[in-house]
């Protein structure tokens, strides 16, 4: 019998499986370490390097997202080198956008300077607008760094605020990939791409023209993918942040793939859609799932039966509604018959409705006219 492979991470032996990359080894084992430009189920990249180890005998430190488990490798998660690496990363990171989440730096006119720039491009005086919810952010905190050791990068692209759904802010952009990777290998729309070369590398749909004018699907997996603040919802950018909400998982209403999403609640309100990484959905999710959730707390939303009499609407009891639709239909089939009824379903119903539906349609109102209407 084949003996498993085994290494030493942080000087305690662990056995992996064939294939496995020493970051899927660490994860197994709950040693964390952190992540930017890896998205879980895509080929890793390597871009980002936050991820980097140390291996005993090595060259160089190693992307753990993107280096295999080897028999007897000796590997360091979190040693003085690894940790030195890291914090240079996170600083010429920080540095390379409109960073401005407090930690510029700790000289008062600078920080000042720099937030007033900001502050204009952004068309907010509030702080990111993914504070509190941003990967960058948290390695700053953990590893104790500011952006003021290199000198800040001029913007050179204006954000893109003209699609319905997603504003792209250029200058917070750490050009991880993960958006590619979500929208290309996750999602298969292959809208968007790297485009341009070097410093004026940026993100790009075909012809470099807005999401809007392209084959982007508004799913929203790139923002979703976005580990900081460069893809934000246009519906809630500086308005809802991660403290003030709860987040309650629930089953997609739109179709009956049965997608589970988050739902982001403040104030009894549904502010915000995320998708759960369980099955069927793993994280995904479609346009409407995603950003079609206004329709919950609209004040347009019917919430008692309205009767329908020379015309005009009245109001009554859900007993009166249901008296009289079961009265004219008794009426209708006993008078025309069954096949003089039919009954439409949705598709945004779940199967056990759909069922009782049938059931009813065929055993009560004695009709076999069942059919459904997809749309929404
Ligand atoms: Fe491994 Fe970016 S997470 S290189």
């Amino acid at each position: 019998m084949n003996k498993q492979p085994s290494l030493f991470m942080n000087g305690r032996e662990v056995t992996f499986e064939n294939g496995e990359s020493i970051l899927e080894v660490a994860r197994r084992l709950q040693i964390d370490i952190p992540t930017l430009c890896h998205l879980k189920g895509t080929t890793p990249t390597g871009a980002c390097r936050i991820c980097v180890v140390e291996v005993e005998g090595a060259r160089t430190l190693l992307a753990s997202c993107a280096t295999p488990a080897a028999p007897g490798m000796k590997v360091f998660t979190e040693s003085p080198k690894v940790v030195e690496a890291r914090r240079l990363i996170i600083q010429l990171l920080l540095s390379s956008g409109n960073h401005n989440c407090a930690v510029r730096g700790s000289d008062d006119q600078e920080w000042t300077a720099f937030q007033l720039k900001v502050q204009g491009e952004d068309g907010s005086d509030e702080l990111c607008p993914v504070w509190g919810d941003c990967r960058l952010q948290d390695l700053a905190y953990r590893y104790q760094v500011s952006g003021e050791r290199f000198a800040a990068t001029p913007t050179r692209y204006p954000m893109e605020t003209v699609n319905p759904f997603i504003i792209r802010d250029f200058s917070r952009c750490i050009q991880c990939g993960r958006c590619v990777q979500a929208c290309n290998d996750v999602q298969v729309n292959n809208a968007i791409n790297f485009g341009y070369r070097g410093p004026a590398t940026k993100i790009i749909a075909a012809g470099d023209r807005p999401l809007k004018d392209s084959d982007c699907v508004f799913c929203g997996e790139c923002v979703q993918a976005c580990p900081v603040g460069a893809l934000v919802e246009k519906d809630v950018r500086y308005d809802v942040r991660p403290w003030e909400t709860r987040k309650v998982r629930t089953t997609c209403s739109y179709c009956g793939v049965g997608c589970q999403l988050h739902l982001h609640v403040r104030d009894n309100r549904v502010v915000k859609v995320t998708g759960a990484e369980i099955a069927p959905n793993h994280g995904s999710l479609c346009v409407k799932g995603r950003f079609g959730y206004h329709f919950v707390g609209s004040p347009e939303r019917l919430t008692e039966p309205l009767i329908k009499e020379n015309g005009q609407f009245r109001r009554a009891s859900w007993d009166e509604a249901l008296d009289q639709v079961a009265g004219r239909l008794r009426q209708i089939r006993d008078a025309h018959g069954g096949d003089s009824i039919g009954v439409l379903t949705s598709a945004r119903i779940t199967n056990e409705e759909n069922y009782i539906a049938q059931k009813f349609a065929r055993a009560v109102l004695e009709t076999n006219n069942v059919d459904h209407c997809a749309r929404l």
